[in-house]
């Protein structure tokens, strides 16, 4: 597993400035202010800051960019990272700058000299984020991550409050992890086990094996996976931390490997269906900063974890099965698989935890990806409510969430001649069937929302908090969700 940088608080000594190795960080204001360690800084180079701050170059930064002078003067530091923010910054601003400063420090050992900067916890959590690497399949020598120290005035109160930042970190790179790991490796039995040894943390877990689907009747589920030697099977994950209150659901798509089934894929980016259980990976990485920082609330997570291949007993276009909820559905194309695994789960969350409301997240469909790109997730739901708190809280962490519409009219595209429905709509309007469908496994009673993130959960250039690849996205709004909804 990938662990965030441990990043070390401790009280600044402005007299050991000048021995520090590696490469030292300061904070310059948007007006070109130095603060302590800046001005200590510019002392010892003898007005290196005074040049720089006077540059074109300066003026041209953004708040939070970084800039850097290297084999300095006066100093034992290879480089001095001068990072430009304003004295009162956004939380995305101080975030960007703790990235940029991740992205600059490269191997070396860092210090940062930020005194009483304000929002040294987020310029923290934007440089762990940022330093994220996938790296467990490269062979040949690996230099480790370099030591990240901030000196602040204050550092108790600091490691105080970074420590939630911690648990976010950690979150977020067990989502990355699974997300970017190939489907050889993260198979549904590896997924379970890694999901199993969250025990440790505190949580319960556990896993619903074929047999028990069966029993069950999840005959949606079960269809998708029948084609693969891996199992299918559900993880359950709960986090009790709120008392007798009924929990709050959260359901991902599993999906280890997509082919698309018999009705297979190109050839082209299959690949990148290794990600398609990106949406079970983020309720496993909110599960686990939950436990990590020891949430206030109830939150059960459940996973269906599958693997979509053509076979000898493949399930076939045009087969009809019947899900636990009992309306039976046409496979029309067996590549709509995720809606499949989606349904049975959510109806037995509900079924058995009777949720105060539920989120679903799912790689869902490539036409969300026409419609919204990268930089929006699609919301679709059932509450204005539960929608509205899910985006505000996703727009705080900088999480692009955008809500899209449903109604009766793309439901009846779903009809279907032989069965209860179709599971797909046709060409128009693919993620709204998507959703639609979705919707008739939600009971009329739960507030709910589904997330379709194949546009987010992983991209093929870097964002500014991730490399490319895995992003994590959802992880950083679900905890804040849950923070506002049940721990305010
Ligand atoms: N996993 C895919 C959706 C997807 C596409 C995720 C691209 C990430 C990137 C999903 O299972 C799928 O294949 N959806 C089909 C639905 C269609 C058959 C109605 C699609 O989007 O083409
Ligand atoms: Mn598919
Ligand atoms: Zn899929």
């Amino acid at each position: 597993m990938t662990t965030p940088a441990e990043i070390q608080f401790k009280d600044v000594d402005l007299d050991a400035v000048a021995t520090i190795t590696g490469k030292l960080a300061v904070f310059v204001g948007d007006n070109g202010k130095l603060d302590a360690g800046a001005r200590k800084v510019n002392t010892l180079t003898r007005k290196a800051l005074t040049r720089f701050v006077e540059s074109e170059k300066f003026e041209k930064m953004s708040t939070g960019d970084v800039a850097a002078i290297n084999f300095p003067v006066g100093l034992a530091a290879e480089t001095v990272l001068v990072a430009k923010l304003s004295r009162r910054p956004s939380t995305e601003e101080a975030r960007k700058a703790g990235a940029k400063l991740a992205k600059a420090q490269g191997d070396e050992d860092l210090t940062v000299l930020a005194g009483n900067i304000a929002r040294a916890d987020e310029i923290a959590l934007g440089l762990a984020l940022r330093g994220y690497k996938f790296d467990t399949h490269k062979t040949g020598d690996k230099t480790p991550a370099g030591a990240v120290t901030f000196m602040v005035s204050n550092p108790e109160e600091v490691a105080k409050s970074a420590a939630p930042m911690a648990a976010i970190a950690e979150g977020v790179f067990f989502t990355r992890d699974l997300t970017n790991e190939p489907a050889n490796v993260l198979t549904t039995d590896d997924f379970a086990a890694r999901l199993a040894a969250m025990h440790e943390l505190g949580l319960e877990v556990e896993i619903l094996e074929e047999d028990d689907l069966e029993r069950l009747g999840m005959g949606s589920l079960l269809c998708v996976g029948q084609g693969s030697d891996s199992p299918s099977k559900i993880v359950v994950m709960s986090w009790n931390g709120g008392g007798d209150e009924a929990p709050f659901a959260l359901v991902g798509k599993g999906v280890v490997f997509d082919t698309g089934g018999i009705s297979l894929k190109t050839a082209a980016g299959m690949e990148d269906m290794t990600m398609d259980m990106g949406g079970a990976g983020v309720v496993a990485g909110v599960m686990r900063t939950l436990a990590l920082r020891k949430a206030k609330a109830n939150v059960v997570g459940l996973v269906g974890l599958v693997e979509n291949m053509p076979s000898g007993n493949a399930v076939r276009p045009g087969d009809v099965v019947k899900s636990m909820k009992g309306d039976t559905i046409e496979v029309i194309n067996t590549d709509a698989e995720g809606r499949l695994v989606l349904a049975d789960v959510m109806w037995y969350a509900q079924e058995r935890f009777k949720p105060v409301g539920m989120i679903n997240l799912a790689t869902l469909t490539g036409a969300i990806l026409v419609a919204l790109g990268h930089e929006n997730a699609g919301v679709f739901s059932n509450s204005d409510e539960l929608s509205e708190s899910f985006i505000k809280a996703a727009s705080l962490e900088g999480e692009g969430a955008w809500r899209m519409p449903m109604g009766k009219a793309y439901d009846d595209l779903l009809k279907s001649r032989i069965a209860d429905m179709k599971n797909i709509g046709g060409r128009v309007a693919g993620s709204i069937t998507a959703a639609q469908f979705l919707q008739r496994f939600v009971k009329d009673d739960v507030p709910w929302c589904h997330l379709d993130i194949a546009g987010v959960a992983s991209v093929k250039s870097e964002t500014a908090l991730a490399p490319a690849g895995a992003t994590g996205w959802g992880v950083m709004a679900l905890n804040r969700l849950i923070a506002d909804k049940f721990e305010g």
